[in-house]
């Protein structure tokens, strides 16, 4: 087994293991990318406050997100196609969260479909919803959700049309992959992606494959994925989706202070502080730097979490000590998987911990529902003075 140190070791082992399409298709943003790389490089503009002679025994990275018990507030991100990053990809990953204590998120794309996921893992998860044309359909995966005991839903408001990464398109990228000349040598490089995969039933969307309207097959599918996510969801459908789900809500992709606003009015359990890891509107603010306005908007009326560029603890704890309750990693445990499956994806969260924890303790914490703003220094210019009209 190789030495894992940082999440950067899991990735470079994940470029070597998974196909270049699907390797592509998650290390990449919308457009220039500019956001995608601000959602990282930003964290690094905030420094941390090294104290001493601070008694750090008996520490805890224990807390809640959305009243539920965390090891760490740092949930998985809803992914689509991780059964694709790796064959059964959304099972292994479940299972490693909540072996650890956390959360996973199960993507209305995955392949592994919700019941799949359920019957092959313990304990509940989180599903993520997006909102479709075919509003049955929607009413269908909200029941779905609620008869496989899922503990909470997480719905995306940022994706009701898709950002471009020019790679993808590229690519030709495929679910499932075509056998096209250059696929069929890049996956002679690949082949214990490959073999796990020949091994796998689940190769394609299952929670929509024999679920919605006209996909009953894979080039049904193709077209429908393209045309289906609805660019008329407003915060109407919101509360309508709120009233049919019943039980705690998680709004996801708020980037402004006024959204904020409005998901705190709608009576939502949590908001994501989300731009999507930088896969949809490039050119916007990067998460971190948008949490402060974020939370002096609403921080006292709605849990405030926070995902997009997340790649070590430190970046963690400087979402946490600005005052977001939770987080969520999307590539560092695609990452993961990757590289060694269900143990890649337990690998990332124990970096992850152990970064948090060592740097917890040097900034003179010991519980990280003890951070706060004391523990950072923040540029005086950190959120940048934007004129928006
Ligand atoms: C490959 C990939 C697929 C994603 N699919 C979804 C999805 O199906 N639903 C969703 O709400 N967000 C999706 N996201 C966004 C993640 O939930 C999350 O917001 C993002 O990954 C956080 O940024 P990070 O990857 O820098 O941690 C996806 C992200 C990636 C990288």
């Amino acid at each position: 087994m190789p030495v894992i140190t940082e999440i950067e070791d899991l990735k470079r082992i994940y470029r070597h293991r998974v196909p270049k399409m699907f390797y592509d298709y998650c290390e990449s943003g919308s457009w220039t990318e500019q956001t995608f790389r601000e959602n990282s490089s930003d964290f690094d503009d905030i420094r941390l406050r090294q104290r001493v002679a601070v008694d750090m025994t008996g520490r805890s990275t224990e807390s809640t997100m959305i009243g539920q018990d965390v090891s760490m507030p740092v949930a998985l991100a809803p992914v689509g196609s991780t059964g694709m990053q790796w064959a059964d990809g959304e099972i292994l990953a479940c299972r490693a969260a909540h072996a650890f204590g956390t959360q996973f998120t199960l993507s209305t794309m995955s392949v592994c479909s919700i019941e799949d996921v359920a019957e092959h893992v313990d304990k509940p998860f989180w599903f993520q919803l997006y909102v479709m044309r075919d509003w049955d359909f929607v009413v269908r995966l909200i029941e779905r959700a609620k008869a496989a005991k899922c503990s909470a839903l997480v719905l995306t408001l940022d994706l009701q049309i898709l950002g471009q990464r020019h790679r993808d398109h590229k690519n030709g990228l495929t679910i499932p992959l075509k056998p096209t000349p250059a696929n069929l040598l890049d996956l002679s490089t690949k082949w214990a992606w490959g073999m796990a995969m020949m091994k796998t039933p689940r190769r394609s969307f299952g929670n929509i494959v024999g679920h919605a309207k006209g996909v009953s097959n894979l080039s049904s599918l193709m077209s429908w994925t393209a045309e289906s996510f609805d660019p008329a969801l407003d915060w109407e459908k919101v509360k309508e989706i709120k009233r049919l789900w019943d039980g705690p809500l998680i709004l996801k992709g708020i980037l402004d202070a006024e959204d904020a606003k409005m998901a705190a009015d709608v009576g939502a359990d949590a908001i994501v502080v989300s731009n999507h890891g930088g896969r949809q509107l490039d050119g916007a603010l990067s998460s971190i730097r948008v949490l402060p306005s974020i939370l002096d908007a609403v921080g006292d009326k709605v849990e405030v979490h926070l995902d997009s560029g997340i790649r070590s603890g430190q970046d963690v704890l400087k979402a946490l000590a600005m005052g977001a309750k939770g987080t969520y990693i999307g590539r560092a445990f695609v990452y993961g998987l990757g590289a060694m499956g269900q143990k890649g994806v337990t690998a990332a969260l124990e970096v992850i911990r152990k970064e948090l924890d060592v740097s917890m303790a040097l900034c003179g914490r010991r519980r990280v529902t003890d951070l706060d703003r004391d523990v950072l220094l923040v540029p005086e210019d950190f959120e940048g003075r934007w004129q928006s009209a």
